[in-house]
């Protein structure tokens, strides 16, 4: 390989010198064209080529080929195939270097810092076949997409881009099975890169030279979500979730697929420290988002997951209008957003998970008192947050979605969480005919109905949470009232009911799913302590736990580490009375940042980030936040302050992990304290096994 990349690189130095721009060597049958593309800094080139009349690219990182020869193209039923016999010409290039505002973040001034390349392939048999391809190098990585022209319609049968991770020996990728039946919700893996199968994105790998990589897709719009599949040893193809019909992406017209993305860095937080999906997004569709709110809420629902409650009627129904006017007044008083209810509405009796046609949108249980439930919203202040749960009923939902708005905005409701709780190929969407089609998560039309379902929302001024979606590509962008969403293995698994999440699995997805966007994670168990009725799912074995394998620091960590302009303080309010001290922290930490940096980590190990609040409501904008969470082992962090602001003093309130605290057996032993510390102090810091820190510093 090494060989063929120096006469590559010379040949493509010589063939950009000597052809002019967007002429194809028509008479230079055996002579290719190589196009460039170098991010700002120059550190990361892109170069397409039409070598063996094949559409390629090939990526190199500090002077060294990572990503080698990859394929572009498409086939499609009946349209021309985008395969072989394919010339490159350059269409345009352009160099951007701006900024813009999130209406809410993990920072609020985004850099858009990129030089953009658009080449053109065209058919050597037929010069109306062409495709275009938008590239854009940023200093973090690079995106880029199809545009393809006009035609009556097209059938995409194969995506044919390849992501050939050269040196695949030396790599650890990290990842989850792509199209599975638990969609987005599995434990990660970490294998040699050669032993993926087929793996959902954000995929990453880490060489042995400190190398990290994830591969990922931007704006994920009226396409199949991408899967990468193994196609030779570090080779692998795009792989689309197919449609109900079996063709991958149905097209009629012009179109551009989702951006192809490549973040790539020396080490793991530079994965992180990136916004590039966010840059290859769309502007706001909303020009004024002034009703769009980050805040924290709690909620009828680890009641129901632990067991303590039911979503359905009977005794145990946790949706009662007195729970919930109790728990509005628990929110009022200590100082949250709103109250989520779950299960308050016709539909979860029985197997709720199978019948999804019988959930009603607007007709609430008879103990459920929604006007009742609205004057004490608006005699506290505390917002009810909706719920639409559809175990995957995607036309039985569309048929009363508006409706159910409609009601939710006359209630007050600000905020709905929606879910699909259904295996991941089994969402239910009734063709023209009537006839139930079962659709994957990310398949072209259920991508659609997301996007159909936020924008519906929009025009009710409704945030949506969405649970068991289709995962983040920053359309929050775009449409900033998609607030949060679940898409991974969240803390239910917790709770019980399943095999509950390794130590690892945090600081796995800090680096994986968390590349993609915020989570609704629903952080902050306190009682680790609870009793089951029912517990395990048909894979929980002997059972060993039933609860978080976590301490309690971590609990808190996991508010700074898990970003998220909306979080939960998920356990119940007694819980929380129980452990006030603790519980000060949930209080006080913002969900709305000015400014966020993953300081250190190593995937699947560890991660420590810093955040500084942002200036908005009772945040003064001073406050700086620290979390940092580790796998079952236990470490010490050295963190230097340098990220406070220059001559300011802080108190640091530290809440860690006791000298105790043994996740399997002590798990609450805690040290809350205070120091006072400038920019030059450097922390040092023991995190007990599966325990974390969280640190405010307060300015003085
Ligand atoms: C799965 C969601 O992730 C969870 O938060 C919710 O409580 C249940 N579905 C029921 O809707
Ligand atoms: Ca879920």
């Amino acid at each position: 390989m090494r060989l063929f990349f120096s006469s590559f690189t010379l040949i493509a130095l010589l063939v950009v010198s000597i052809i002019p721009c967007g002429v194809l060597a028509e008479n230079a049958p055996n002579q290719h064209k190589v196009l460039s593309l170098a991010s700002p800094n120059n550190e990361i080139v892109l170069h397409f080529t039409d070598e063996d009349d094949l559409a390629r690219y090939q990526l190199s990182f500090n002077g060294k080929e990572v990503i080698g020869l990859s394929k572009l193209g498409f086939t499609f039923a009946k349209a021309l195939p985008m395969y072989r016999d394919f010339r490159l010409s350059e269409v345009s290039r352009n160099r951007v270097d701006s900024s813009w505002e999130q209406p809410w973040g993990e920072q609020r001034i985004i850099r858009d810092h990129h030089n953009e390349l658009v080449v053109k392939y065209t058919d050597i048999n037929n010069a109306q076949n062409i495709f275009y391809v938008r590239a854009r190098a940023f200093d973090e990585g690079i995106g880029f997409r199809y545009e393809v022209p006009a035609d009556s319609s097209r059938d995409i049968t194969r995506e044919l881009t390849e992501f050939n991770f050269l040196n695949s020996h030396q790599a650890t990728a990290y990842w989850i099975p792509g199209q599975g039946r638990e969609r987005y919700e599995y434990l990660y893996r970490t294998t040699p890169l050669q032993e993926v199968d087929k793996a959902h994105t954000p995929f990453t790998v880490e060489y042995t030279d400190g190398t990290h990589i994830a591969v990922h897709e931007a704006a994920l719009v009226d396409y199949a979500g991408m899967s990468i599949q193994r196609q030779a040893l570090g080779m692998f193809s795009a792989n689309l979730a197919p449609r109900a019909d079996g063709v991958l992406v149905k097209k009629t017209g012009s179109f551009v697929t989702p951006w192809r993305t490549i973040t790539i860095g020396d080490e793991a937080v530079d994965l992180v420290n990136s916004f590039m999906a966010l840059n290859l997004n769309e502007p706001s569709k909303i020009e004024d988002t002034s009703w769009i709110n980050p805040g924290k809420y709690i909620g009828i629902w680890w009641g129901m997951h632990i067991d303590k409650f039911t979503w359905g009627s009977g005794p145990k129904h946790g949706a009662t209008t007195e729970r919930t006017m109790a728990y509005m007044d628990f929110a009022a008083e200590h100082g949250f957003d709103g109250v989520l209810v779950e299960g308050w509405n016709v539909g979860w009796d029985g197997n709720w998970i199978a019948n999804s046609e019988l959930f009603s949108f607007t007709e609430s249980y008879p103990d459920f008192d929604l006007k009742r439930v609205h004057e004490h919203s608006l005699s506290t202040g505390v917002k009810l947050i909706g719920h639409h749960e559809t175990s995957g009923g995607i036309s039985n939902y569309e048929a009363q979605m508006e409706d159910g708005f409609a009601l939710y905005q006359k209630m007050g409701v600000e905020q709905i969480k929606t879910g699909y709780v259904a295996f991941g190929q089994n969402l239910k969407n009734r063709d023209e005919q009537g006839v139930m089609r079962y659709e994957f998560t990310d398949s072209q039309d259920v991508v659609n109905h997301f996007i159909h379902n936020v924008k519906t929302a929009a025009q009710y001024q409704l945030s949506i949470n969405t649970h068991e979606s289709v995962k983040d590509t920053g359309l929050r962008r775009t449409h900033p009232n998609w607030i949060s969403r679940e898409s991974a293995r969240g803390q239910e698994y917790n709770s019980g009911w399943a095999p509950p999440n390794p130590p690892e699995h945090l600081p796995i997805m800090a680096f994986t799913r968390m590349l993609s966007g915020p989570m609704d994670f629903t952080p902050g168990i306190f009682d680790f302590d609870y009793e089951r009725e029912h517990g395990g799912g048909p894979e929980w074995g002997d059972k060993p736990y039933t609860r978080p394998l976590s301490t309690l620091a971590r609990q808190l960590a996991q508010y700074v580490v898990i970003y998220s302009p909306i979080q939960m303080a998920a356990d119940l309010p007694e819980n929380y009375l129980a452990k006030p001290e603790p519980f000060q922290f949930i209080k006080d930490v913002p969900t709305d940042w000015e400014t966020s940096i993953a300081l250190q980590g190593s995937v699947a190990d560890y991660v420590v980030f810093a955040r500084k609040e942002k200036a908005h409501r009772h945040y003064s904008g001073n406050d700086w936040y620290l979390g940092a969470l580790t796998n079952e082992d236990e470490r010490v962090i050295n963190v230097p302050l340098n990220f406070l602001d220059k001559g300011q003093r802080y108190e640091a309130q530290i809440y860690r992990d006791g000298d105790k605290a043994d996740w399997r057996t002590n798990p609450y032993d805690m040290v809350i304290e205070k120091k006072t510390v400038t920019q030059d102090d450097t922390m040092t810091i023991r995190l007990a096994a599966a325990g974390g820190v969280a640190v405010r510093f307060k300015q003085l």
